[in-house]
């Protein structure tokens, strides 16, 4: 009898959307097929430390950290490439130190040090596969600055912004602050450049609200942007599924929010903090209200569709990952406002809203992480010449002297 295949969930981490990304990861750990695949959870604590055990899988373990972590394992990986063994942390004294070999990794990670190209950096340096984006496409990604450059390059319409750094806000706040006054004027938003979750965003109207916003989101990075803020705004999400070379979009969706902007609250609380009503625990993304599919006339649902697909190629997405836009009611201009490269329940509402079930959303997933290991096994990456050997006689017209 064959063997199951060894599929890693990681989630948790060193973000503040680490609850979120456990809420995502328990889902998807209900949808994978365990005829063939073996789980694995594996938590990233807070604090970045590993723990796998099956206790991971269930949400009202969580109300209790300690206890939490006494039934599970401490473990890790080593950046070797080829070693792709989960490690005990606390070493045996008897009997092997390894707890289980990982075939491929699914990543159910969100927000910075997850979903930012550090996690997938340590991953590609022990050579498992992974099913999500790359280390560039993953950072591009999480940077709404660097996102934007890059998408405006593409012709992919983005909202009209601006942005700078922590020190010169500490150093020249007039500055600053004429700038985005002359560049953009109000109302504006103010947002962490690398954060998510609507975390540290604020919607300002004049210079004191600009301020203000501004000295909030300095705490959460390093790199702010600014943008023009839509007031008659319409927000419409898509996910895109695949590679490069072959990806679909799925249906759109509008998330309904309960205020000025799409809130923390509004995603993962069904609308609102503390709301009266019976209390259920948050299901992450799950929890958003929303029309599904979003009642849009044909052609701008086709123009979404495809402009999302443009996105993921432009910034070589590999996976799942969710495109989030926004029209401005008052002159119909569509814009790209983000892109999500782990999407919050890895979007499988708005696959089974598109014909595929959660369950084939991760076969998918898995498949698409092992057919990326396959072509860069392709690649070459060094030469078999040792440059040690060569010996260089002189300057002009030496071996090995043209670089
Ligand atoms: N330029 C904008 N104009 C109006 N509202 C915006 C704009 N950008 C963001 N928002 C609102 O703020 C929310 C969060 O912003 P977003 O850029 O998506 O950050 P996050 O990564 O935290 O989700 C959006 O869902 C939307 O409701
Ligand atoms: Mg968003």
């Amino acid at each position: 009898m064959k063997s199951k295949i060894n599929v890693g969930v990681i989630f948790g981490g060193r973000s503040v959307e680490n609850e979120i990304s456990v809420l995502t990861a328990i889902q998807a750990m209900e949808a994978i097929d365990t005829e063939k695949y073996e789980i694995i959870p594996i938590y990233i604590s807070k604090e970045g430390k590993w723990y796998t055990g099956q206790t991971l899988r269930k949400s009202e373990n969580y109300k209790d950290m300690a206890k939490l972590y006494a039934s599970c394992q401490e473990v890790c990986l080593h950046p070797t490439y080829g070693d792709s063994n989960l490690y005990k942390v606390k070493k045996s004294l008897f009997g092997s130190d390894v707890v289980c070999s990982l075939d491929v990794i699914l990543p159910a990670l969100h927000g910075t040090n997850c979903e930012d190209g550090s996690f997938q950096g340590a991953i590609e340096m022990t050579g498992i596969p992974y099913a999500s984006c790359n280390v560039l496409a993953s950072a591009n990604g999480m940077d709404k600055i660097t996102m934007k450059m890059i998408l405006k390059e593409c012709g992919i319409p983005v909202i009209d912004y601006a942005w700078f750094c922590d020190k010169e806000w500490f150093d020249k706040e007039e500055q600053v602050i004429g700038r985005m006054e002359t560049k953009l004027g109000y109302p504006m938003i103010v947002k962490p450049a690398d954060s998510g979750s609507s975390v540290g965003i604020t919607a300002v109207h004049n210079r004191e609200e600009l301020k203000e916003a501004i000295e909030s989101a300095v705490s959460y990075s390093k790199r702010i942007i600014v943008e023009h803020l839509v007031e008659q705004l319409k927000e419409i999400n898509c996910s895109v599924l695949g590679n490069y070379y072959e990806c679909e979009a799925s249906v759109c969706e509008a998330p309904i929010r309960s205020g000025e902007i799409l809130s923390y609250a509004d995603k993962y609380l069904g609308g609102g903090k503390g709301s009266k009503g019976a209390v259920k625990q948050s299901e992450g993304m799950r929890s958003t209200i929303r029309e599904i599919p979003a009642n849009l006339p044909e052609k701008t649902t086709e123009f979404i569709r495809s402009t999302a697909v443009e996105t993921f190629k432009a910034l070589n997405c590999d996976g799942v990952a969710r495109i989030d836009f926004m029209i401005d009611q008052a002159d119909g201009k569509i814009y790209v406002n983000e892109i999500n490269t782990i999407p919050g329940s890895l979007s499988f509402y708005l696959w089974e809203a598109s014909g595929v079930s959660f369950t084939e959303l991760t076969e998918r997933l898995i498949r698409i992480a092992f057919e990326r290991k396959r072509d860069s096994s392709f690649k070459t990456t060094s030469y078999k010449e040792n440059i040690f050997n060569y010996t260089i006689s002189g300057a002009k017209g030496a071996k090995g002297s043209k670089c």
